[in-house]
């Protein structure tokens, strides 16, 4: 398949990287350039090209990048993709990163929902409720207990079969979740969001998924995120502090620190099953 890759960093060179490796076509972009890119080009197998230019005849985009990100782009980019080329979004919206997007501030649109419409095209929601260290190291057998579940959202069925396959060729379930206006569910502070649940664990957190708990769920998680961070690299003596220390921390790749990490985060889950 040729796939085309928005977004060179964390997520976008890991995917490309695995597709290629799949034996996948991939094309990658950023945003300041494919000379930019050499080394994301060597270690990937992918071609580093413009982002015009990856997305024409892609089967599969994959939109990856920091949503303030969005709005560098030209809003028409994907009238040169094949009309039946299937977009997945693994962005997430984080207002102190990402400044005030009204629309899904006021709960008129979830994430994705603002996506499609500022993009005029349909669009699947994947990848974004599992950090980089998870989808580095925990893709397993088929059928192995406990294999780590991705949601997907949308509204065609053929698409989400689609981006299902690729879920399942990296090494991971692919739960259909619903539709995109269900998306919300895989958002920050849900009940799936970064906590590596199983196939059995996702399809108990769609039914008790709850928006109106949500933001309430990530603040709190957040501080004991910030708790830990602070705490851990004071124990180091590091010389980090605030919230760059959750930066720092959660990008250390440590197996130990991450999974303090998945038993903060796995609270959204068991909070909503007292
Ligand atoms: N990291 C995670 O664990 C994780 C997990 C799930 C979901 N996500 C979400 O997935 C998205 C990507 O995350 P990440 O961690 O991979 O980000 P990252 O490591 O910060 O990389 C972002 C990439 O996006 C590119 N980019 C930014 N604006 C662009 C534009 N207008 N056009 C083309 N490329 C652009 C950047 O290129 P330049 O450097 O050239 O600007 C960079 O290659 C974010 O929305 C994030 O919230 C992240």
């Amino acid at each position: 398949m040729q796939i085309g890759i928005i977004g060179a960093g964390r997520i976008g060179a890991f995917l490309a990287k695995s597709f290629t490796q799949l034996g996948h076509s991939v094309r990658i972009s950023n945003s300041r350039g494919p000379e930019t890119l050499k080394q994301v080009e060597s270690e990937t197998g992918a071609t580093a090209l413009p982002v015009a230019e990856v997305v024409k005849n892609a089967q599969l985009i994959i939109l990856t990048i920091p949503t303030k990100g969005v709005f560098q782009l030209d809003r028409q980019l994907f009238e040169s993709a094949l009309e039946n080329v299937v977009i997945v979004d693994t962005c997430n919206y984080n207002p102190s990163r990402d400044g005030p997007i009204e629309e899904i501030q006021n709960g008129k649109l979830n994430h994705t929902e603002w996506i499609s419409h500022y993009f005029n095209r349909p669009m699947i929601k994947a990848f974004n409720n599992i950090t980089d260290f998870s989808l580095k190291s925990k893709g397993g057998i088929q059928n192995a207990p406990n294999r780590v579940a991705i949601p997907v959202s949308g509204d065609s069925l053929k698409s989400k079969q689609l981006v299902s396959n690729i879920i399942e060729d990296l090494g991971f379930d692919a739960v259909d979740i619903g539709s995109l206006a269900d998306s919300w569910k895989q958002q920050m502070g849900g009940p799936m969001y970064c906590n590596d649940l199983n196939r059995e664990e996702l399809e108990i957190a769609v039914q008790i998924a709850n928006r109106s708990v949500m933001e309430e769920q990530y603040l709190e998680i957040f501080k004991q995120l910030y708790e830990f961070s602070n705490e851990y690299v004071e124990k180091n003596n590091l010389d980090i502090s605030g919230s760059n220390a959750v930066l720092y921390v959660m990008e250390m790749g440590d197996a130990q620190v991450h999974n303090e990490f998945i038993r903060i985060f796995r609270k959204s889950f068991t909070n909503l099953q007292k």
